[in-house]
């Protein structure tokens, strides 16, 4: 066989497809019965594949299709892969055929076989990469990594947010690595910060209209048509109307966590979800807030001042389109001022008295964003509505009450019957199996039990076969037991096999999901045996880490197995979608 023999490439990669759930497009996954080399021999064969069978197809000569290009994202909410698949499209018009990954779904040995590669990679955590790109990530930055020939053309495009200190680190670790390892950088990477549109436009063309890339362009294709009816994405967000907002948690809680109604009447389709899926929130901010703002500057607030969108009475400016809050180098640089404190807000640096026009004063604000939320309600059980679980975020700093912008817009300012802009966030790494067969094992304290509610009432309206256990907790039984009645509902119908609910201050020891995962440890280790599949969502920062390692320390003791076991274990897992994080 050689890769002359476009129909024998065409039935081999169609029957690996069919035996391993992928299309000629993508990549021989770990698991596939190759050893190494035949991996990364079929590998280098498939990515050339995917513009011969596009030619077969539309009776052409290979030679008149697109050069094959390989588009890898790192992504946790959904940001980088949006944009990636927006560059597949656009990739067409500049004359490449485009197949888009995550990070992951590559080895880094693969690399050499690419000429053509972009990475647009976010960072999350603390300066860490993505859930879909650790694994790419540490094999690139390991010592061992291989050499890259100059034929792999690349350029990065980070996401990131300009408030964490590791300012999209991930990316710029990509690219600096990949530069050392001997690759060809067409063009230089770009770092965007929350409002990342115009950065990823720029970069973009500038790629495409890089040597390396315009030199071994082959035919245009015609922008792929567009539907019609409106798409509603984050620059054209949906006007849903609030037709619900009921506090959850009880008097006595310490947080204020909430139950958003929206109706998506209207929307039509470009507004389907799936249970997984985010919803993108455009939030206002707070009128006090505002006035704190003007009364610090002295501006009157009928200023005009000019944004990227325009002109806008500062007022109105501050109250729908400036971020309040973050402070970022491009603040200290436009007002000359230094932070005092790390938690310095923008309230903060005002009450100095920088002594700022209006202009100056919008110039020194980012650009205010949406928020994303899991969505807590399947479309079958609530058609035409999407269902929230917000909790309010409220603290005190430097002698003064603080709130969040989103949560408190929508818990406290939005009344029902008011409307605000929103738009779905495909999440592709986060949903239940099509098999409704396969039990789950969900873990989602606090807010993490959105996702979960919805993928409870989802597997009830589908009748689905497969067990369901929850992991649900938080501070107190009687007042933050959240979806109480429903959750207990589903316990008596058999929706939920076991519902393991962790309250850490009920009790003198403190009492987490982590604890009860693991006093159960036998049986989460019989359910993963069985098939089960692990979902996590909720806090980032300590408890999404501290499942993650009960989990690993049940595999080995009820598994009976070494570390590298448990890691084995884990990483197939997470190949076969069986262990999947939202965590935030
Ligand atoms: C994929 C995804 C899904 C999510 N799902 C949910 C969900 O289902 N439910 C939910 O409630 N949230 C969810 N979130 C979080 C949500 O997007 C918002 O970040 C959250 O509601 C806060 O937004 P806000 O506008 O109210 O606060 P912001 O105005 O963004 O303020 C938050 C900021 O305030 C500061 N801050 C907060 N607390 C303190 C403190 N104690 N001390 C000092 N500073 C502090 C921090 O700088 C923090 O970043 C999710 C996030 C992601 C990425
Ligand atoms: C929990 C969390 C941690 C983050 N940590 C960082 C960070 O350390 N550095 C950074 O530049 N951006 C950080 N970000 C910002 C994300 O990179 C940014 O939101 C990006 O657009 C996410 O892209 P994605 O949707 O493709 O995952 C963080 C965001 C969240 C929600």
């Amino acid at each position: 066989m050689t890769a002359q023999d476009p129909k024998i490439l065409e039935n081999l990669a169609t029957a690996i497809g069919q035996t391993h759930g992928i299309t000629p497009a993508t990549f021989i996954p770990e698991d596939a019965p190759f050893d190494e080399a035949q991996r990364h021999w079929l590998n280098g064969l498939l990515s050339g594949l995917h513009a011969i069978a596009s030619a077969s197809a539309s009776g052409g000569p290979a030679a008149e299709t697109g050069t094959a290009l390989t588009i890898l994202y790192g992504s946790q909410s959904g940001n980088s892969e949006v944009l990636s698949k927006a560059l597949r499209k656009f990739a067409k018009t500049q004359g490449f055929d485009a197949t888009v990954t995550a990070l992951d779904d590559l080895q880094v040995s693969d690399l050499s076989a690419i000429n053509h590669l972009l990475i647009v990679a976010a960072t999350f955590g603390v300066g860490e990469p993505t859930d879909n790109a650790v694994k790419f990530y540490a094999a690139l930055m390991d010592e061992a990594a291989p050499e890259l020939p100059a034929t792999l053309n690349f350029s990065v495009l980070g996401l990131g947010d300009s408030s964490y200190a590791d300012f999209n680190q991930t990316a710029r670790d990509i690219d600096r690595r990949l530069g050392e390892l001997g690759a060809t950088r067409a063009a230089d990477a770009v770092f965007c910060d929350v409002d990342f549109e115009d950065d990823f436009a720029a970069w973009r063309d500038a790629t495409f209209a890089s040597t390396p890339f315009k030199s071994a362009a082959g035919a245009a294709s015609a922008p792929e048509p567009t539907t019609a009816g409106p798409a509603f994405d984050k620059t054209h967000p949906f006007m849903a109307t609030l037709i619900a907002s009921d506090r959850l948690s009880g008097a006595a809680s310490a947080k204020c966590v909430n139950h958003i109604e929206l109706s998506l009447a209207g929307g039509g389709e470009d507004l389907d979800y799936a249970v997984g899926d985010a919803l993108g929130v455009w939030p206002m901010n707070c009128p006090r807030e505002v006035q704190q703002v003007l009364d610090a500057t002295g501006l009157s607030g009928k200023e005009t001042v000019t944004l990227k969108t325009g002109p806008a009475p500062l007022r109105a400016a501050l109250l729908t389109r400036l971020d309040l809050q973050t402070v970022t180098p491009k603040t200290l640089e436009a007002w000359g001022v230094e932070k005092k404190a790390d938690d310095d807000h923008i309230i903060d640096l005002l009450q100095a008295g920088p002594g700022l026009d209006a202009q100056a004063l919008a110039d020194g604000m980012r650009a205010l964003q949406p928020r994303l939320y899991s969505i807590s309600s399947s479309p079958k059980a609530h058609p035409g509505e999407v269902h929230l679980t917000v909790g309010e975020v409220r603290y005190a700093m430097h002698d003064s009450d603080r709130k969040g912008v989103a949560s408190t817009y929508l818990g406290e300012r939005l009344a029902v019957g008011g409307s605000l802009g929103v738009y779905v966030q495909k999440s592709a790494h986060f949903h239940i199996p099509e098999d409704d067969s396969v039990p789950l094992i969900m873990i989602g304290p606090g807010t993490g039990i959105a996702p979960f509610r919805a993928f409870l009432e989802e597997r009830e309206a589908r009748g689905a076969d497969g067990r369901n256990w929850l992991f649900f907790g938080d501070q107190h039984e009687a007042c933050d037991y959240l979806y109480r009645e429903q959750i207990e509902g589903w316990i008596e119908n058999g929706v939920l096999d076991k519902a393991s609910l962790a309250w850490s201050r009920d009790t003198a020891d403190k009492v987490y999901v982590q604890t009860l995962l693991k006093q159960d440890g036998k049986a989460v280790f019989e359910w993963l045996e069985s098939g089960a599949a692990v979902y996590i969502c909720g806090d980032a920062s300590r408890m999404a880490t501290d499942v993650d390692r009960t989990l690993r320390e049940i595999i080995a003791e009820h598994g009976g197995k070494t570390d590298v076991e448990v890691a084995a274990y884990m990483d197939q897992l997470t190949a076969t979608h069986r262990y999947q994080r939202d965590v935030y």
